[in-house]
């Protein structure tokens, strides 16, 4: 147990609410959800489906129906066939993360992760005794995945590469060409038994350019685990529905995990699903628009802050600015602007090592809530300098 790591936004959002329930008004860039409610046709189709008796068990993979819409789904979106055999339900995208390292991971086994990176890769890791390998995301190079410094750290011993594009924290997104050269190292003699667990939960979530998977290159679909979810593109977070797309016999062992913990996935919640994924799709589309007007009054504000420098984010709803020139670490800021300044946001640090000396601000806010959130920590690091 004392290997599991956690997730800093969790732990922030906690520290947050109790200091507004002693009276502080504070303003929320620290979660990494929308803002917006989900779109009433997903809603009204999990009341009809609680009235319509959808309150039982069902199988662990997930409803047949899901399996299939997500299947086809995927298969579109991608470019690939994927098989309802293929799919697996999870509550929320998470437990696929969980699932596929604990199934995959053995003991000493290696593992290359993105660094800054989402803390859970990390943690798992290390929970189920595998060496974590992280490779960076460098600011210089935009936040770009080094296909070369990934290539340099594969060994005898590496089992899986973990990718994420669009990317948590740094709103960065792998061009067609990164993942094309990374499919092609993959397919190297001695590498054919590396997996890798492609985590594209905001690939709904781009302004520029379109999203590539590794699964769409010859040979790797049956490598890679993709992980995507509703809790994003629909806006779902608290409804908790996930899922993997992976070979089969692969999905059948993850079922397994399924059956051992959770059991199945709502099925009320499943049924919402089918509705989000065969439904109107402009609610996606929305929120895509006004996110990119939030992107704008974010980065423009942050670079006006004397110490902050932040690069335009190309997808998912996270700046990431350096804010080495404030003279401060990354934790020591964020703590005072939340304690201080009525801001909270995460520390760089808690995305892992290499993000010390940045802050991620979630900008799943209202641009007034925005805009203030800047004043206060423009005045804030004005006062303080
Ligand atoms: C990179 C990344 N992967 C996976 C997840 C998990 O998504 P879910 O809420 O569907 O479990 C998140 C959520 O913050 C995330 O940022």
């Amino acid at each position: 147990m004392s290997r599991l790591g956690t997730e800093s936004a969790f732990e922030v959002l906690v520290r947050a609410r109790e200091l507004e329930a002693r009276g502080h008004d504070i303003i929320h860039l620290e979660i990494g959800e929308p803002d917006f409610p989900t779109a009433p046709h997903i809603v009204e189709a999990a009341a009809r489906a609680l009235q319509d008796g959808w309150t039982h068990y069902g199988p662990p993979a997930g409803l047949p129906e899901l399996r299939e819409a997500v299947a086809a789904d995927v298969s579109r979106r991608r470019g690939i066939p994927v098989d309802p055999a293929e799919v697996v339900i999870t509550p929320g995208a998470k437990p696929i993360l969980f699932f596929t390292i604990l199934a995959l991971v053995e003991k000493d086994d290696e593992v290359l992760y993105p660094n800054p990176g989402f803390p859970i890769y990390d943690s798992m890791i290390r929970f189920v005794g595998g060496r974590p390998v992280p490779y960076s995301l460098a600011e210089k190079i935009n936040f770009d995945v080094d296909v070369a410094e990934i290539e340099g750290k594969i060994t005898r011993r590496t089992r899986l590469i973990i990718l994420n594009s669009p990317h948590n924290p740094t709103g960065g997104v792998m061009s067609y060409e990164q993942v094309a050269n990374l499919a092609d190292s993959l397919a190297a003699p001695g590498r054919q038994e590396i997996f890798v667990l492609s985590d594209e939960i905001y690939n709904r979530l781009i302004y520029e350019g379109e999203h590539t998977s590794l699964a769409q290159f010859p040979g790797m679909k049956e490598r890679t685990i993709i992980l995507d979810g509703f809790s994003k593109a629909y806006a779902m977070t608290g409804w908790r529905l996930g899922y993997g797309v992976m070979r089969a016999d692969l999905a059948q062992q993850i079922s397994l995990l399924m059956t051992n913990s959770n059991s199945c996935t709502a099925s009320a919640t499943q049924i919402a699903g089918v509705a989000a994924l065969r439904g109107d799709q402009d609610c996606v589309t929305h929120m895509l628009e006004e996110f990119r007007r939030r992107r704008s009054v974010m980065v423009d504000g942050l670079n006006a802050i004397p110490g902050f420098r932040c690069r335009q984010p190309h997808g998912a709803f996270y700046a990431f600015p350096n804010i080495a020139g404030t003279g401060r670490n990354s934790r020591e800021l964020a703590d005072a602007l939340l304690t201080q300044a009525g801001v909270a946001c995460l520390a760089g640090m808690g995305f892992g090592k290499w993000g010390d000396g940045y802050l991620r601000f979630s900008y799943a806010n209202s641009v007034e809530n925005i805009k203030k959130a800047l004043d206060r920590i423009g005045s804030w690091v004005k006062k303080n300098q």
